[in-house]
């Protein structure tokens, strides 16, 4: 039995070619710490940071003077969440947000007497740029927060019209799912902010992550960590320059230069060949399931611009025994439950018992859906 990965939402596998070996050269060869002193494995280590720095912002059109490298999305949010908001800010979200923005939001509200208002959205949740608009509105607004496209459905929000309708309430866009998977260019995004993965879409090794920064925000951010940076020593108090003021620490400079090697294959291949792919085989993949007597699609909406992330569930079958089964007897991986995203499954009113989620990837095949399609089929019907 072939074992085919279907959860590039949550992380890609198998990573892009080059990546590992960038890890393994990086560790053998150039593992000093960057910007910790001036010999030559320090300036080796520093390099291959720098070139990350240089091959992120290039991909999805961030200034490299405002492109931040860090451990993950949930990293970066937590930081623009706790570093901008002060005591009775407001802030309006999506109904889709993941728990990377909700919980810190949620402890906000405790700690900060932060409030946070949700707009509804449409069916499936996605919200007009309007109705964004008329809430922030509504009161006064600190901060917009959405994610760029819903971890649970694969549907994109409409991200630039927002940020235009919103203006000039800054807006944080929470790109996991979208980085690496469709063309982005926070240039001409109109967002104040853009936080994403770098072992998602992105393909590159766990524990990275991107902020790219704009010029408003770039100035008044506060670091959620603070500590050593290898510049200004002589100060106990952190640098005010970027990268330094929000990057403290020993950053993990080899998964760094993993994702460097993937952001470069990601350019080469052409984020638009990638956004093509995926979004093909989803379709092909809704149009097979739709097919299967008792499954239901959730948040999807053939029309609708979106990810290769689809939603279902099928009608009589525990969603967690199903995904047991499509592991154990069909050599597939699917997530199953929550993911992390208990609002947006309020929204698609798959809360409690949640649903299968696919998520497709670069490397994903016609064949590996007409498999996953048939595997539920046989399942649905008792087999
Ligand atoms: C929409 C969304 N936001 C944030 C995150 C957190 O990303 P990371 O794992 O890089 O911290 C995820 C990951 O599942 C996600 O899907």
């Amino acid at each position: 039995m072939r074992a085919i990965y279907l959860d590039h939402a949550a992380t890609s596998f198998p990573k892009a070619p080059g990546v590992a070996e960038a890890v393994a050269r990086h560790l053998e060869e150039a593992a000093g710490n960057p910007g910790r002193g001036g010999h030559r494995l320090t300036v080796a280590a520093s390099r291959a940071v720098e070139s990350c720095r240089l091959a992120v912002a290039r991909l999805l059109g961030g200034d490299p003077a405002r492109t931040l490298l860090g451990p993950g999305a949930t990293f970066w949010l937590n930081t623009l969440l706790a570093g901008l908001l002060g005591p009775g800010d407001r802030v309006v979200v999506s109904a889709l947000e993941h728990n990377a923005v909700m919980r810190p939001l949620r402890r906000l509200e405790r700690t900060r007497g932060v409030t946070v208002a949700v707009v509804e959205g449409g069916p499936g949740g996605v919200p007009h740029a309007r109705d964004v608009a008329a809430e922030v509105t509504r009161e006064p607004t600190a901060l917009v927060v959405l994610t760029h496209a819903s971890n649970v459905s694969g549907a994109l929000l409409p991200v630039e019209d927002i940020a235009a309708a919103v203006a000039p309430v800054p807006l944080v866009v929470d790109g996991a799912q979208t980085a690496g998977s469709i063309p982005v260019d926070f240039g001409s995004m109109g967002a104040a902010a853009y936080v994403c993965s770098g072992h998602k879409g992105l393909l590159g090794p766990s524990g990275t992550g991107v902020l790219l920064l704009g010029e408003t925000l770039a100035g008044r951010l506060e670091p959620l960590v603070l500590g050593g940076t290898g510049s200004r020593s002589d100060s106990e108090e952190m640098p005010v320059e970027l990268p330094d003021r929000l990057e403290a620490g020993t950053p993990n400079a080899a998964g760094l230069a993993g994702l460097a090697a993937a952001c470069r294959w990601l350019a080469e291949r052409g984020v638009e060949a990638v956004a093509r792919h995926e979004l093909e085989l989803v379709r092909h993949l809704a149009a097979r399931l739709a097919e299967v007597p008792g499954v239901r699609l959730h948040g999807w909406d053939p029309a609708a611009p979106r990810v290769g992330t689809l939603s279902f569930t099928v009608e009589e079958h525990d969603a967690g025994e199903l995904a047991a089964r499509l592991d154990r007897e069909h050599g597939l991986m699917l997530r199953v439950g929550l993911h992390c995203a208990p609002l947006a499954h309020r929204t698609l009113g798959t809360f409690p018992s949640g649903t299968l989620r696919t998520g497709i990837g670069p490397f994903t095949t016609r064949a590996d859906v007409d498999t996953l399609a048939g595997a539920v089929a046989t399942l649905a019907g008792g087999g």
